[in-house]
């Protein structure tokens, strides 16, 4: 089977309240998209890689990777749910049985050693993996009056992040499930596990943050900073 990969990039960035969508501001050398992108293209085995974008978008063609034979634009949708499942729709040449890796245009940091491994082990999975990170708080349930109902046993509890891996099939059809029966998907695993599948969690580095707020920016260049070494 081949590898595709899918970049959600289609969103606004309303909680990072920028000028611009989040994923365009600079990071160190580049766009936050770019060092997205160009962490995925590494990866020579990776057949396209579909990257959503606001239809009205007016940034992304300025960018160098956008010219990448390898990189393909597909207008995304309202939800990212609806912006993944658009991008594949893009991957004309891909068979259900293929391998496809989702991962947000919000997370600059995801290492080449991460990704190696998530594709390594997911794809000896029956269904797919996620790169994931355990929880390192406390973990309360709150009650409607927002008091505390219980603490959380927290060694079960993970932090899912992206890439996430599934079959080309399998999360095309999870996603039209989930759409049809209007079930909450905020990740890709959850798809699947609407559909009573249990994909792997493969643990990766707490450096592969999501850029969501402007302070996680900052951070982001200090990781980065040290991925040279
Ligand atoms: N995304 C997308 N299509 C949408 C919404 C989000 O492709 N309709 C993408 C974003 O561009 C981002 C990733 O999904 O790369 C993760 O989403 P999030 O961090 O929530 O980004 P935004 O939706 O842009 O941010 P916010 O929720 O603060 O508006
Ligand atoms: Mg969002």
């Amino acid at each position: 089977p081949r590898l595709w990969a899918v970049i959600p990039a289609a969103g606004s960035g309303a909680r990072f309240g920028a000028a611009l969508p989040k994923q365009y501001l600079k990071l160190a050398d580049k766009t936050v998209i770019e060092h997205s992108i160009s962490k995925l293209l590494m990866h020579s085995d990776i057949a396209a890689i579909a990257v959503a974008l606001h239809p009205d978008d007016h940034f992304f063609s300025s960018l160098s990777c956008a010219n990448d034979s390898r990189v393909l634009r597909v207008d995304g949708g309202s939800e990212r749910a609806h912006s993944v499942a658009n991008a594949l729709a893009a991957l004309e040449k891909a068979a259900d049985s293929d391998w496809v890796l989702v991962h947000d245009a919000a997370r600059p940091c995801v290492s080449n050693r991460d990704i190696k491994r998530l594709i390594e082990l997911g794809c000896a999975h029956s269904v797919g993996a996620i790169l994931a990170s355990p929880v390192v708080d406390t973990v309360k349930r709150s009650t409607a009056l927002g008091e505390i109902a219980e603490t959380v046993d927290r060694k079960d509890i993970w932090r899912a992040l992206t890439p996430q891996l599934f079959r080309y099939g399998d999360l095309r059809d999870a996603l039209r499930f989930c759409h049809d029966q209007q079930l909450l998907v905020t990740d890709e695993a959850s798809a699947l596990e609407h559909c009573g599948r249990q994909p792997l969690l493969v643990e990766g580095s707490p450096r592969n943050i999501k850029i969501t707020y402007p302070d996680d920016l900052a951070i982001a260049e200090v990781f980065l900073r040290g991925e040279e070494q």
